[in-house]
């Protein structure tokens, strides 16, 4: 059963908890004027998150479906968006693209480079290139110019149930995650870099709570890796 939250101006987080798994997924709508859903969610969960989303608007009427990296949770639900969806298409970077070709699961994605845009009526998503695909090879996070929100995916996540009660330190919740993405240490801290040269005020995992960031996002980064050194 998915629960929604308005966490920015027209932007829902739609949450779902596997308590057999003991992880929360989050996918996240943009209500702009060519609607955007970042994460599909596994096909699984395809029908409850169709209702979730019919709350808001006509799920037929999504435009953009945004896969931040080949995976079930990220990607499992495309074809069958696409089956109802006629404007739907993914975004992805090429090495997702090849995936969803490939395996048969969509005919056209849209395939950004590092530092692409896109423009989605009064919202704009910005890609930065992150390596996790398989073999490191990169797949991407958004970024919400106008309100400043990032959806990175697995970054930041955390095997948390989302309507939950939050712990006072995310950090230590994060750190798994974020590892586990990007396992190499030298990686994360360009990725961390990088996405410190935007101005984020909230950050929406895929897994878990979003929070927003305050003071700077080194910091929280700082936070991330001394709680990942201890685990
Ligand atoms: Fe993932
Ligand atoms: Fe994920």
């Amino acid at each position: 059963m998915y629960t929604r939250a308005e966490i920015a101006p027209g932007i829902h987080q739609l949450r779902f908890y596997d308590a057999q798994r003991g992880i929360g997924f989050n996918q996240y709508l943009i209500e702009a004027a060519q609607p955007a859903l970042v994460s599909t969610g596994g096909v699984g969960q395809f029908e409850a998150l169709w209702g979730a989303l019919a709350e808001r608007l006509d799920p037929r009427r999504l435009r953009w479906l945004v896969v931040p990296h080949f995976e079930a949770d990220e990607a499992g639900a495309v074809a069958a968006f696409q089956a109802r969806c006629p404007e739907a298409r993914p975004v992805c970077a090429a090495v997702a693209a090849r995936q969803l070709t490939g395996f048969g699961l969509s005919g056209r994605p849209h395939v950004v480079a590092d530092g692409d845009t896109l423009d989605l009526g009064g919202y704009q998503l910005r890609f930065l290139l992150v390596p996790w695909e398989m073999h490191l090879w990169p797949g991407l996070v958004a970024f919400e110019e106008t309100r400043g929100v990032l959806f990175s995916s697995d970054l930041f996540g955390q095997r948390l149930d989302p309507t939950g009660e939050q712990p006072a330190d995310l950090a230590v919740a994060m750190a798994p995650m974020t590892q586990g993405a990007v396992p190499v240490r030298a990686l994360r801290d360009e990725i961390y870099a990088r996405l410190a040269a935007l101005p984020v005020r909230l950050i929406a995992p895929g897994h878990g709570f979003a929070f927003p960031v305050a003071g700077d996002f080194q910091t929280v980064a700082a936070r991330v890796e001394a709680a990942a050194v201890g685990a």
